[in-house]
């Protein structure tokens, strides 16, 4: 489990986070929406201590991430696998080498069985061709494949996903949306995912948070979407609220 207790951040005199609380069980997929700067991408790298809080405090498993040293925390994310919104691949590596990085940098494994794990999770995002490719040979949504790739070749129990979808085609989406939702009901990978993308929001998650104004200003279980009264979280479900009344 993940709790983010009374989590609050400020940069300079922007404060973005003014009291998050949130508590992800294990095995569920929440879904985190907000607006562009509400401070999502913040919110989920306090999560692996990327970010420290200016104060609250992020507990991972019963653990307070913040006050342990660095070698705990190393041991603590090896069980996260994070999908960076901007892939942040290393442009000197092949397709092979960046996923095989957080394997190689463990140590645990000989080469042939790191070969085995790299190749099995590069057929999951169908890409096995790829692999001898450069970052800079690939496109927008073939990179983003790649850092989820990446993010899940060491096995983890927890997959943060910024922006999955983002600025991929609808198909190309729908897969990692399947993806999300196989690893998640069939592993049972606990998965936070960040998106704008709303029809992959209504397809994956289980529970959907809005992060506004610093704050979980909207908590709901899947099912009770359409209930929610919230002016800025009906502008987000609006269109998909539309077609559902046609249908
Ligand atoms: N390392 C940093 N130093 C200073 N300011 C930062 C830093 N990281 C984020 N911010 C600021 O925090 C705010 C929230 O940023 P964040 O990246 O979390 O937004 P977001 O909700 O992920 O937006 P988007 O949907 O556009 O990705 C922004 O105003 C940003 O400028
Ligand atoms: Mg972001």
């Amino acid at each position: 489990m993940i709790e983010l207790i009374d989590v609050h951040k400020s940069f300079g005199k922007k404060q973005v986070l003014r009291g998050v609380n949130l508590r992800i069980p294990a095995g569920e997929c929440l879904v985190i929406l907000g607006r562009s700067g509400a401070g999502k991408s913040v919110l989920l790298k306090h999560i692996v201590g990327l970010i420290q809080p200016d104060r609250g405090r992020v507990i991972v498993e019963g653990v307070d991430i913040n006050r342990i040293p660095e070698s705990k925390l190393y041991k603590i994310r090896k069980n996260i696998g994070f999908v960076f919104q901007g892939s942040a691949l290393f442009d000197s590596m092949s397709v092979f080498d960046n996923v095989a990085l957080p394997l190689v940098e463990e140590g645990l494994l000989d080469e042939s069985e790191i070969r085995r794990r790299v190749m099995e999770v590069l057929e999951l995002v169908e890409l096995q061709e790829a692999l001898n490719l450069m970052p800079s040979e690939l496109s927008g949504g073939m990179r983003k494949r790649v850092a989820i790739a990446r993010a899940l070749v060491a096995q983890p129990k927890y997959v943060l996903y910024d922006e999955p979808t983002t600025d991929i085609d609808p198909i190309t989406s729908e897969r990692i949306n399947d993806l999300i939702i196989e690893l998640n009901t069939d592993v049972g990978v606990t998965s936070v995912v960040v998106t704008h993308d709303i029809h992959s929001t209504l397809r994956i998650a289980d529970r959907i948070v809005l992060l506004s104004g610093g704050i979980i200003k909207v908590d709901v279980k899947r099912e009770h979407v359409w209930e929610v009264d919230d002016p800025e979280f009906q502008e987000f479900i609006k269109v998909f609220k539309m077609l559902k009344n046609i249908e």
